[in-house]
């Protein structure tokens, strides 16, 4: 159901979004030399090793090798595909797109964009309410749970007053349309006919999307009446599994690690704390989408739910599946039972911080849960819990790791490592490929990098010879007699030939941010990478010229070899082959030396 732009308008949109501006926007950039360098926002570093070229227009970092032109960098740093960065782009340059091919597409995004209209004006609305003299109460309740008047401002906490349509009257009266509004989830019809406010006489949370959009709302009751919290519905906005509470804060945290919590208050209180990497999953197990939200923006997931039993089990699924998408992830365990919320406001945000460093791997975490749960008093309890821990290191993948758990279990209940491992192993099952479902549309049709059984060494040369041509056009006139595309051995290679030859026989320049338009993004990245690293040339033509002759050497080379290896054994050739090969072979001596 994607459009695809046209590449001419992909070029116009990247034009019209400088690198270095849109880098800016994230990171505090300084120049040094032609280029300029900050802090990664995709790795934890102290001395800024990522670097914004300007006349090429890419981005690479010297520590994480990530790179890429500003589509690369916007998917990459706001966690969007590559259609929604390009339509991303396309708005931050106020530029008009065409809009998807089907009336429905453009039906959908119209709704959409009406629904957070509605719910930043449901915001105002609540956060207006809060202040109101009649809504004291609240601010006392705020204050009495210590919550900060700057993270009321931060979080857009409000209150949704008892009246019951106070809300859909708001909003009517601003002009907004009768359906938009259910469809927001902000109002309902009544049982008696007209329609009423989902949310009345709450403490208002709104939900933002990682882009800081409205998308839900969440509503704590002040008392003890139930349900405690209301949320709003799936919406053509919001999608509960899709979203992490706080998220918009804590990818700019700039920490190596993320914190999940499950509610709201305890993300407003690490918030509060300082604590700002701090997300909240908003009582509900984690799903494989937001795992992956996370993994775009962390090394280390630490999941931090309550220690109560429905609290434990959510956890060791999200445990689970943050370890099978490929995250590292640590438990922290709260003693007696609080939330984050409640142990910090009575130890303080420094004894909280304690608990993170504290924080326990996956399969400690685990075994220390079988512990609890079963009495290892009894012969009977004791081969139990040995049974299922050999059930939790079967399925841990690093050996090293694995025979670290064992020893250490081993010890703690006097049994052999070798009993033990043989449990292990039993129960160890053959790995089955894991392959990631679906494709990436972002990549459809582009060209992809290929590793494989080619000349690699030749392949290297081939890219350098088309980095040095995309950055540095003027090489172009010096070597042009040299360059024929139908050469490049892959057939990637020799579409990005075609490519960049085009251009510059037309007295048309390139830059390197428009060459990785048509790659896939691995391979822009590598592409990025071998300009950065592998091509900073005091002269290019110099260099480019002795890339042309390492390559003609390289292939001469190996034909030599094929010839005398056919000549070696030379069966089913005949005397005018041999010769024709010798000749051959004579020619290549002589071009060799010519070079
Ligand atoms: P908790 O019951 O632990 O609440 O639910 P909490 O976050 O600690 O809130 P306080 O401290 O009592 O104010 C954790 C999360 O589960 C969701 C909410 O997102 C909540 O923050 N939840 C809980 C609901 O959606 N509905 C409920 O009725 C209860
Ligand atoms: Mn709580």
């Amino acid at each position: 159901m994607y459009s695809y732009y046209p590449e001419e308008l992909i070029e116009e949109i990247r034009i019209n979004n400088d690198i270095v501006d849109v880098v800016s926007e994230y990171v505090k950039l300084e120049k040094k030399g032609k280029d300029y360098f900050g802090l990664c926002p995709f790795h934890k570093e102290k001395t800024p090793s990522f670097s914004v070229v300007a006349t090429k227009q890419i981005y690479y970092c010297f520590g994480c090798s990530k790179g890429g032109n500003v589509i690369h960098f916007i998917m990459n740093v706001e966690n969007l595909d590559y259609v929604e960065a390009v339509k991303y782009l396309a708005d931050r340059a106020r530029m008009e797109l065409p809009e998807g091919e089907s009336k429905e597409e453009k039906e959908k995004a119209e709704l959409r964009k009406e629904i957070i209209k509605i719910n930043i004006e449901a915001a105002r609305f609540f956060r207006d309410q809060l202040y109101s003299e009649q809504n004291r109460n609240v601010v006392t309740y705020l204050k009495n749970r210590k919550i900060s008047e700057q993270m009321i401002r931060k979080f857009g906490i409000g209150y949704s007053p008892h009246d019951w349509d106070l809300l859909y009257k708001h909003l009517t009266g601003m002009g907004f349309r009768n359906e938009v509004i259910l469809k927001s989830g902000l109002a309902q019809p009544a049982k008696n006919g007209g329609y009423c406010d989902r949310f009345r006489s709450r403490v208002i949370f709104p939900i933002f999307d990682i882009r800081g959009n409205v998308i839900g709302f969440g509503g704590r009751v002040m008392d003890d009446s139930m349900p405690k919290y209301m949320n709003s519905p799936e919406t053509p906005v919001y999608n509960k599994g899709r979203n992490l509470y706080a998220m918009n804060f804590a990818k700019h945290s700039g920490v190596k690690n993320i914190l999940i919590v499950e509610g709201y208050m305890d993300v407003i209180t690490l918030h509060q704390a300082g604590i700002t990497n701090s997300v909240a999953s908003l009582g509900t197990a984690l799903t494989e989408s937001q795992g992956r939200l996370l993994k775009k923006y962390a090394e280390e997931i630490i999941i931090s739910y309550d220690s109560d039993t429905a609290g434990q089990a959510a956890a060791m699924r999200g445990l689970d599946l943050l370890n099978e998408i490929g995250c590292n992830v640590k438990v922290l365990v709260i003693p007696d039972g609080k939330d984050p919320d409640e142990f910090i406001k009575k130890n303080g945000a420094e004894a909280f911080r304690s608990l993170i460093h504290k924080s326990i791997t996956l399969v400690e975490y685990k075994i220390k849960v079988l512990k609890k749960q079963i009495n290892t008093e009894t012969i009977e309890g004791k081969i139990k819990l040995l049974n299922n821990a050999a059930s939790v290191l079967a399925k841990v993948d690093n050996v090293v790791e694995r025979e670290m758990y064992i020893r250490k279990i081993a010890n703690e209940y006097e049994i052999t490592e070798e009993a033990l491992l043989a449990e292990v192993y039993k129960k160890i099952k053959p790995k089955s490929n894991f392959k990631s479902k679906g494709q990436d549309i972002s990549n459809i049709g582009k060209i992809k990098q290929k590793d494989g059984n080619f000349d690699s060494e030749l392949v290297q040369y081939e890219r350098r010879l088309l980095a040095i041509l995309c950055f540095d056009n003027s090489v172009y006139k010096a070597v042009k007699n040299k360059i024929n595309v139908q050469d490049f051995t892959l057939e990637e290679n020799k579409k990005i030939a075609e490519y960049v030859v085009e251009r510059l026989s037309n007295n048309k320049g390139i830059v390197p941010g428009e060459l990785l338009n048509i790659l896939d993004e691995d391979y822009a990245k590598e592409f990025t990478r071998i300009i950065q690293e592998e091509c900073n040339f005091e002269d290019n033509i110099k260099a480019i010229l002795d890339i042309i002759k390492k390559i003609e050497l390289f292939k001469i080379d190996k034909r030599q070899k094929e010839i005398l290896k056919l000549l070696g054994h030379h069966e089913g050739l005949t005397g005018g082959d041999v010769e024709n090969l010798k000749q051959e072979l004579q020619m290549l001596l002589i071009k060799k030396k010519g070079l």
